[in-house]
């Protein structure tokens, strides 16, 4: 069992957090869901609430502890850090080191040796687009493992590249890194 932080961004698959916020918990991890305001367009916070029966973070400032500082508290509590969906605006952010919203400053603040994973999820030519690997292999280069969209229909209407991946292969990938660190 592990402390899982799941930051939802604002793509179209973020609907499929439900069912990854749902097997998680399932198999006795506790979620804390993470909600770029984007990702709040897609899916209601209630939802995730109510499925990781957690409270969801959406704002840096909203600091309703006073002993502790909630973003650094999240992130010092998190075993495995995971982004799905991953949009390019947030991949670019991490990136970038920003920390400018509640997902980002978690990131940023995650103490070395924590495991970090991102699924990203986006139109087939945004993923190709060289600034977004290049913004991939730079948060791959910090340590982030990235579970590989994959080809498909998208929901934009185009095919190829940039489907999240299936929700069982993300938590696969999720138990293979926690065994990893034998949590
Ligand atoms: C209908 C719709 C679907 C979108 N789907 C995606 C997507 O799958 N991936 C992506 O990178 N951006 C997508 N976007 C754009 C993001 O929502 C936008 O870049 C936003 O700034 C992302 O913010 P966030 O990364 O803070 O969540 C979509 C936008 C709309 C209106």
């Amino acid at each position: 069992m592990a402390n899982i932080t799941l930051a939802v961004t604002g793509s179209i698959a973020a609907y499929k957090a439900a069912d990854l916020v749902s097997l998680l918990t399932k198999q006795k991890h506790q979620v804390t869901v993470l909600m770029t305001r984007a990702a709040t367009q897609f899916i209601t916070p209630l939802t995730l609430q109510v499925l990781s029966k957690n409270k969801v973070h959406l704002d840096i400032m909203d600091e309703e502890r006073t002993e502790v500082v909630n973003h650094i508290e999240l992130a010092k509590k998190s075993d495995l850090f995971i982004v799905a969906p991953a949009t390019a605006d947030t991949i670019s952010r991490l990136a970038h080191g920003a920390a400018n919203d509640i997902v980002s400053a978690v990131a940023l603040a995650l103490p070395s040796g924590k495991k970090k994973m991102f699924a990203p999820a986006m139109n087939t030519n945004m993923y190709v687009n060289p600034l977004t690997q290049e913004n991939i292999q730079t948060l791959k280069k910090n340590g982030f493992e990235m579970i590989a969209p994959k080809q498909s229909l998208l929901a934009c209407g185009d095919f190829g590249e940039g489907a999240l991946a299936d929700v069982q292969d993300i938590v696969t990938a999720v138990q293979i890194k926690l065994k990893e660190t034998r949590i």
